[in-house]
């Protein structure tokens, strides 16, 4: 649909930024936190980016006033964050931390001081390594309940203050580097595990979601969900069928449990005739069906174009680009069900992420159509170089570019007619890249802080912050 005139965005469409706790707080091991399976990580020689890890990372836990500050003086709706459950339950469960809480509650009366609505993820990937020792972390169904528990713990410390509330970041991605590409912790390579631990996490996600009707009952909550639509590489009826088979398998396969309680059918009978579909215990179907979100959380950051993969000789696991030099990453794929191939009409990052904000219009559309619910844009943005010129400028303009072509493809969606609550561009301040340290940077706010050598750690305002600053300031009418 090509519209005349486009939709204002709602009055109280929350304009925000997002951050997740390992990416940084750093103070790693300070007042009195638990080690995370990242904490652990990241210390295996040869997983990381030069080696670098988060027990600094840009020391946002001693400097959060500093970044609120900047948040109020950039005029942030909301602040998307996660809490470090290690820092509340040290060992995953048992004995609370009452520093971890104080953090945290400092932290979100800072924002609500500044009119900045908080936005909390409660689990970002950083797993208390006390669970992981004991039953596996996620592979074991011990996780519900302890999960659980630190939900409710959360609900009833902060559910008074913060109203938005997101369960698990990613659950396809933390899952999928986890346990089938191995890049993540506990670095495995299995995919019956794969489907099995997914199982978990989902009834972990509804159990939690069930829990917080009673002690948030004003409160919205969704998961974030990694959505990148699929497109057929041509028209060619196979090709259309691989990218089915890939919005099947690679979305619908959780976003279908998280609204529905409910496995698509071709890609669980796929999954069975291989013999790695989930167990699913008696009263499995009803707990998920139970845990119903009140929004899908979206991160969104790329369309993935597909084609026919042979069954016999098909592409499998290629390499996937963490180096920043641009034409490095490999096609992937599922022999027999398809293979990636890349999109010659889009441009890419230096990481070779495609850059399509239409695809994010695409996205909205069918997730608003197939599970009608609202939709919080919980992370976007563009990983890139970035530079300080020696009088303090950070000149971003290629992020401007990326963003303000996102925003207009979210007005776009809105005139369709999806409701859009807000918008978090991943990320407000630079912070550590996972698998790529520091030279792969989001921020709005440049940190003097690098891979290598000591640094002052010092927030230096971009372009881009002053350009959002102004996005917000006419509710996205000055684009
Ligand atoms: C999302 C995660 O997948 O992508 C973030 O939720 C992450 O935590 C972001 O930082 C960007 O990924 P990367 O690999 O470019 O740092």
């Amino acid at each position: 649909m090509l519209h005349e005139n486009l939709k204002s965005f709602p009055k109280d469409f929350l304009w925000g930024a997002a951050s997740a706790a390992y990416q940084i707080e750093g103070a790693w091991n300070i007042d009195g936190k638990g080690i995370s399976n990242w904490d652990k990580f990241v210390r295996i020689p040869g997983k990381t980016f030069k080696g670098t890890n988060g027990d600094i990372a840009v020391d946002h836990y001693h400097r959060y006033k500093e970044d609120v500050q900047l948040m109020a003086e950039m005029g942030l709706k909301t602040y998307r964050f996660s809490v470090a459950w290690s820092r509340i339950f040290p060992n995953g469960k048992g004995e609370i931390n009452q520093k971890g809480l104080d953090f945290y509650n400092d932290l979100i009366n800072e924002l609500i001081e500044h009119h900045i609505e908080p936005i909390l993820t409660i689990y970002h990937w950083d797993l208390p390594q006390a669970l992981q020792d004991e039953y596996g972390g996620w592979e074991s169904r011990q996780i519900i309940k302890d999960f659980t528990n630190y939900c409710i713990t959360l609900y009833k410390a902060f559910g008074d203050r913060v109203k938005y509330w997101v369960s698990l970041n990613e659950q396809n991605v933390f899952t999928r580097l986890g346990y089938q590409t191995a890049m993540h912790p506990p670095g495995v390579k299995d995919d019956k595990l794969f489907y099995q631990v997914n199982h978990h996490a989902s009834l972990a996600n509804a159990a939690a979601i069930k829990a917080f009707r009673s002690h948030v009952p004003d409160g919205k909550i969704g998961p974030s969900f990694a959505y990148s639509p699929a497109y057929a590489a041509t028209s060619k009826p196979e090709d259309v069928l691989a990218a089915e088979n890939a919005e099947e398998l690679a979305s619908h396969w959780w976003m279908d449990v998280y609204t529905w309680g409910t496995y698509p059918q071709a890609a669980w009978n796929y999954l069975e005739r291989k013999g790695i579909a989930p167990e699913v215990e008696e009263g499995d179907l009803e707990l998920l069906k139970e845990g119903k979100p009140d929004f899908m959380g979206v991160n969104y950051y790329q369309t993935t174009t597909f084609e026919k993969n042979p069954l016999h000789g098909g592409t499998s696991e290629g390499h996937f680009n963490t180096s920043g030099e641009k034409g490095t990453s490999e096609d992937t794929g599922i022999p027999g069900l398809y293979k990636t191939v890349r999109n010659e009409n889009l441009n890419r990052t230096n990481w070779d992420w495609n850059i399509d904000p239409q695809g994010l219009r695409i996205g909205l559309r069918r997730i608003t159509n197939r599970y009608k619910l609202p939709i919080l844009i919980s992370e976007n943005g563009l990983g890139e170089y970035d530079k300080a010129e020696e009088d303090g400028s950070i000149n971003d303009d290629y992020r401007i570019e990326y963003i303000e072509s996102h925003v207009k493809s979210i007005q776009e969606a809105v005139t369709d007619g999806v409701e859009v609550i807000g918008y978090c561009v991943w990320s407000f301040t630079d912070l550590l890249s996972w698998l790529n340290g520091y030279k792969k940077r989001y921020g709005f706010v440049y940190v003097n802080q690098h891979e290598e050598g000591e640094h002052d750690l010092r927030r230096m305002k971009k372009k881009s912050f002053y350009w959002y600053k102004a996005v917000i300031e006419s509710n996205g009418e000055n684009l």
